[in-house]
């Protein structure tokens, strides 16, 4: 039995909604007892839930007692200090089989992962005001899981001071067999580009696909199967701060990213003896490993609201002008990891997914602009609407603090060459975009500036736009660009 009981607001205002999904999610791949067809979710953002895999295992009426039912062990997983304000505050209870505690000491791993940073110095990452840009990375070739496939692209801040965010990406062939990784550095956003994701954690199961995302908080043990082979894609990681739904403002109460499209695991636990079974743990941006002789999969029970959770981005809503002008990108904003200061986020997750474009005498694809924010992005699948050519599904680029950017040439042309036809058109029907807007100045990392998927093409692509300025006559010298713009000479 699963139940979920909250408002999805993360907050303890009063307004407790009850959520009770007992059907299962259909799930494709690999049949197998390993990796199941059927998971069943609970639904919604921020809740407080509660789930159980044996009936009666949550103690009832307190945390705590003296002895819990079934002799499973209390544990406390907290994901803020212990006095945040109680709508901040973050933490679940977790019944298990054994406790975390019993662990052999962590020692370093060896051989050391060379290509993880969660500290971002002149010492270790570079920087530049260019415009970057980075094909798709091959698939590794020898035995690669989610651990060693990751690498650091770019970030700021550090882990140890508890503020900053780091991107990674990863690029995998194996699944985690005996082991665990845990994240003590911040959380993990996790966008699968190519090949999905079975992820175990401590509170249950999930499944997530390209076009999904899941987001795996500090210091939840998980780990990654790859029901289907090769898996690639993206992650941010942020020190300090939780991803939370964006303020919706203006738009009012509905809109953008629902928190009833948020799934959250069912409990789920595992008692075999898993000898020799290691935990990798991330601690200040170094990897540490333990043994233990039981898989840290061992909960039965757990409520409370600090939780990994996936969502589908197609279910995403978006808002968008319907006359004229151009919408700012945060108006697609997923989650938002915000800072101290109001309206400033440390991390936004924004994506670009298919929309009508109804704007008319507007030039449709992002506008050219410089940002006080550094950005990094991510393509899942399509055509990126501001670049005709040269981004493809995998790669990346980043737009540094005050670099100016906007669409390549080709893009600027065939956009005025059809302005006539896209008053009124549905954008890239399999377009899914990602896009992660820091506050912070980025350093690169040494793994990402060396590579060599580094585009070095991308810096030609602006290149070519010319002058089409006439002081003589306005109308003159953009005749040829549009009808609609005749038709509303106010413009
Ligand atoms: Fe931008």
């Amino acid at each position: 039995m699963s139940i979920a009981i909250g408002d999805g607001d993360g907050g303890d205002d009063g307004n407790n909604d009850l959520y009770f999904r007992e059907a299962g999610e259909l799930i494709t791949g690999n049949p197998s007892q390993k990796w199941p067809q059927n998971i069943e979710y609970l639904s919604g953002f921020g809740n407080h839930f509660s789930s159980e895999a044996i009936p009666g295992a949550l103690p009832e009426g307190q945390n705590s007692p003296l002895a819990c039912p079934f002799g499973l062990y209390a544990e406390q997983l907290s994901g803020t200090a212990f006095t945040t304000p109680r709508n901040l505050n973050k933490r679940s209870w977790l019944y298990r089989i054994r406790p975390s505690v019993t662990h052999e000491p962590f020692q370093p791993r060896k051989p050391r992962h060379e290509n993880i940073l969660s500290e971002f110095n002149p010492d270790n990452c570079s920087s530049t005001p260019n415009q970057l840009r980075w094909k798709p990375a091959d698939f590794p070739e020898s035995p690669t899981d989610f651990i060693d496939g990751l690498y650091t692209m770019c970030g700021a801040g550090s882990s140890f001071l508890r503020h900053g965010f780091a991107i990674h990406m990863y690029a995998s062939n194996k699944s985690m067999e005996n082991c665990a990784f845990c994240n003590a550095d911040g959380d993990f956003l996790i966008v699968p580009q190519s090949g999905r994701l079975f992820i175990t954690t401590e509170c249950g199961r999930l499944q997530v696909s390209p076009g999904e995302i899941i987001v795996v908080p500090q210091g939840f043990r998980f780990s990654v199967g790859l029901p289907e082979g090769p898996s690639r894609g993206y992650v941010a990681e942020v020190f300090g701060s939780h991803f939370e739904l964006p303020n919706l403002g203006l738009i009012g109460s509905n809109g953008l990213a629902s928190p009833r499209d948020f799934c959250a695991p069912t409990a789920w636990y595992e008692n075999d003896d898993h000898l020799g079974y290691t935990i990798v743990q991330k601690f200040g941006g170094d990897l540490f490993t333990a043994k233990q002789n039981f898989s840290p999969f061992n909960v039965v029970a757990w409520h409370g609201n600090y939780v990994p959770y996936k969502y589908d981005l197609s279910k995403f809503c978006p808002f968008n002008t319907v006359l004229f002008d151009h919408g700012d990108p945060s108006i697609n904003t997923v989650l938002t990891a915000p800072t101290d200061k109001p309206g400033v986020a440390l991390l936004d997750f924004v994506i670009f997914p298919p929309r009508w474009v109804a704007a008319e005498h507007t030039f449709c694809p992002p506008y050219y602009h410089r940002n006080c924010m550094s950005e990094f992005m991510g393509l899942i699948h399509g055509v990126y609407e501001a670049k005709a050519e040269g981004f493809f599904p995998g790669g990346a680029t980043i737009h540094a603090c005050m670099t100016p950017h906007g669409p390549d040439s080709k893009t600027y042309e065939a956009t005025l060459e059809v302005q006539e036809e896209i008053k009124s058109s549905l954008l890239s029907g399999n377009l899914v975009a990602v896009w992660f807007e820091a506050c912070a100045i980025t350093g690169l990392a040494q793994e990402s500036s060396e590579s060599n998927f580094v585009d070095l093409r991308s810096k030609h692509c602006h290149i070519y736009l010319e002058s089409t300025f006439c002081s003589s006559s306005y109308l003159s010298a953009h005749s040829w660009i549009t009808t609609s713009m005749r038709a509303y000479p106010y413009k």
